[in-house]
Parts: C-alpha cells; structure tokens; sequence
C-alpha cells in the first residue's frame, strides 16, 4: 500500500475518536432544529431502524405475558440462547427448552453463544478483552467504528488503530486489510455487510482474512444486517467461528427484527473467546423480560421479514432513481439504508431537510462531509425524503 495512502489512513484514526460527540451534538442540533427527534411524527431515518416497527409475533408475545414482567427473565434467556444454537446447528446435551430456572444445557463442541444488551455490549466487552493489550486493531474506514472508538477512548490502551480505506468500488478492501495485519495485530473489525455503505463481500473473503491473523487475535465479523442478504447464510462468517478459535461473530435484533429499543444481540464464537469476554459482560440479569421474548418470537415472524425485504427492494429503486435525478451517486446498496455522495458538503442539505422535519446520517460521523447515509422509511416516509430533495434541488 503505497505510504500516502497509510499516512492518511492513520491521519483520520486520530481524529476519529472524536466523532462520536460531534456526531451526537450533530443530530441534537437538527433534531431540536426540527421540533425534537422524540416527535412521534418526525422522519427518522438515520439510524437504521425498521421503519415497520418490531414483528406483530413479538408484540404478541410481550401482551400475553405482562405478567412475566416483573420476572427477572432467567428461563427465558436460555431458552432464547437455545433457540438460537439450535438454528446456527449449534449442538447441546439435554436440548429439552422447557422452562426451568436451570440455566442453559451444557454445550457440545467447543463453540459458544451469549446474549447481550444489543450487539453494543458485545463490542464493548470485546474492546476491554482485547484492547487493552500492545499491538493494533485493523479496520475499514468508513465502517462500524464503535468497537474500534471503544478501543481509542479506553485509558491507557496501547493498540494502534489502523484504518484501510474501501477500493475504488466503494467496497472493503480485505486485501488491503490484509495488508496492514502484522504479527502485533489484536483485534480485526469487519462489518459485513459495512455499515455506512451497505455493500458486503463474499465469504471465501472472510475466510482469507480468518487465515491471515495472528493465532492470538480476534476477528469481529459484525453481522447486523446480515438477514437482508438474499444468500445471508452463505456469506454469513458463524461457521468460521464455530470452526476456529479467533473468529466471533455479533448479530443483532435490532435491524431487520425492529428491536432496537428492546436491546437484544449475541455473539457466536469458541468457548475460549466467549470466555475471555463474558466477565466483561453484564450478565444475565442485564437482559430484559420483554427483549427476551420478543426476540424469541421474532425469530418465526417469517411474513414481518419479507414484508421489510420488500419495502428495502422498494425503496432502493426509489433511492437510485431519486439520486440520479439529484445528480448524486450512490454506492450499489444490499442492506436497508445507502450512501450518497453528493459532491459536495452535506450540511445544508442535512439542515434542509430537518427543518421539514426529515432526519438523515450526516457523514461527517465518519469525517467524509460530502456523503450523507439515509436508511430506508415507510411508503410515505421515502416520499417526504425524495420531495424533500427536489425541494432543496429547486431552493
Ligand atoms: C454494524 C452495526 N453493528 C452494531 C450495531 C449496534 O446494534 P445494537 O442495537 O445491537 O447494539 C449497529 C447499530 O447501528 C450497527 O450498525
């Protein structure tokens, strides 16, 4: 990689930690600017959310058991982490899921599952497993960067960050971050598919880079958007990380499920990895009753996740075509939310339309001022974006 290019890579690793309050400061301003992001009737679509809400089959399931409420959900969470071992083939002695306070049947294999408060948890915990060791963390920038502003912001941490910045397609480069994985590596973060720009790579990719680490580092694969894929279990890296003893993935409940504010994620990784990051986690009593059994339930909602395929396949023809007539290129989207480059700063159009009361990503969160990330909206949500942006064409 030539030294320019890792000169500027490193340049934006030391500013990157501080995005973070400039990016929520950012969405305060045009939040309050518009009338308050809490209004029920403002168009939020800048956190990658479901626009369709969470899955009548977890609200079902929250209504039937209000009474469980005032439980602490210790049945319920293993019976979860069952669940879901069983549909990632994950082997266990004793698979009975019935209640009982008895806590997870004990697992075959070496592989481990454990829930956490959102995926958030889990990066965090892995940011104090892994990041307080010498060495470096390599990751693709723009991407996900909270395990890695985790890691820049923890005291004392000693680990370089190394940023490698997408191909010319706008994709991550895993032959780039190949590259800048050296002996001292700790930690590899790969978003697939990336968030901002919802491209994803192919597994035999992942596996490439799996191959490249250090024995003793970790490879993130955070798959939050994973389930918008049309082959998501083909490209999803689980069975890396059953299969080798440095690869976890993160997966979440809050994207495609819509339980983002019921906080609910888990990682799949060896016994080994899973061990290292458990203290550092909450534990069970930090889950909530009611995440718990929507998430459960969320897993069968077949009809609420193809309802939320569709309206992405919807509103990404309505973007590329929205775009194009606004002279703005965006980046081929998989996943529910795409990245606009607009040539030009995006303040006044973030400004824009938050005063008609349309919330969308800035890209400064990521220092790249000229793009924005818009996730996907309702019907109508995606027509009060687009006649927002002729409206600011025409100002
Ligand atoms: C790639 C990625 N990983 C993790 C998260 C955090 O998700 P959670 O709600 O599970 O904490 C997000 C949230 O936007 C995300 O985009």
């Amino acid at each position: 990689m030539p030294v320019t290019r890792r000169g500027f890579t490193l340049g934006v690793a030391s500013s990157a930690a501080t995005w973070c309050s400039g990016f929520a400061g950012e969405l305060l301003m045009g939040a309050t600017h518009a009338g308050g992001n809490a209004h029920p009737k403002k168009t939020r679509i800048l956190f990658n959310e479901n626009p369709l809400g969470p899955s009548p089959l977890s609200l079902a399931a929250i209504e039937s058991h209000t009474n469980m409420l005032s439980r602490y959900p210790l049945s319920e969470g293993p019976r979860l982490e069952m669940k879901l071992r069983k549909m990632h083939g994950m082997t266990y002695r004793h698979a009975t899921g019935e209640l009982s306070l008895v806590p997870t049947p004990p697992l075959e294999g070496n592989t481990d599952l454990l829930l956490g408060v959102g995926s958030s948890e889990i990066l965090r915990s892995i940011a104090w497993a892994f990041g307080t060791q010498k060495g470096n963390l390599v990751e693709a920038n723009p991407s996900y960067s909270a395990l890695g502003d985790a890691v820049a912001t923890m005291p004392g941490t000693q680990l370089e960050r190394r940023l490698i910045p997408l191909n010319e397609s706008g994709r991550v480069s895993t032959t780039d971050m190949i590259q800048a994985i050296d002996s001292s590596t700790k930690l590899v973060v790969l978003c697939n598919p990336n968030n901002p720009t919802g491209t994803s790579i192919p597994l035999s990719e992942i596996e490439s880079l799996a191959d490249s680490i250090p024995k003793d580092a970790l490879l993130l694969v955070d798959e939050a958007y994973i389930d918008f894929l049309p082959s998501g279990d083909k490209v999803s890296a689980i069975e890396l990380a059953k299969n080798l003893d440095n690869v976890l993935v993160a997966r979440t409940f809050s994207k495609i499920y819509g339980l983002a504010g019921l906080r609910v994620g888990y990682a799949v990784a060896s016994t080994s990895v899973i061990s290292k990051i458990k203290p550092f986690m909450l534990g069970r009593l930090s889950m909530s009753m009611a995440g718990v059994l929507a998430a459960e339930a969320a897993l069968d909602d077949t009809r609420h996740i193809a309802h939320t395929k569709e309206l992405y396949q919807k509103t990404n023809a309505l973007w590329q075509r929205g775009f194009r007539d606004a002279g703005w290129k965006m980046t081929p989207s998989d996943v529910g939310f795409c990245w606009v480059d607009l040539g030009h700063n995006c303040a006044p159009l973030v400004s824009f339309l938050a005063d008609r009361g349309v919330l969308i990503c800035s890209g400064m969160r990521w220092n790249l001022p000229n793009y924005v990330r818009i996730s996907m909206g309702t019907d109508s949500e995606n027509d009060q974006l687009l006649s927002g942006i002729r409206a600011f064409k025409q100002a």
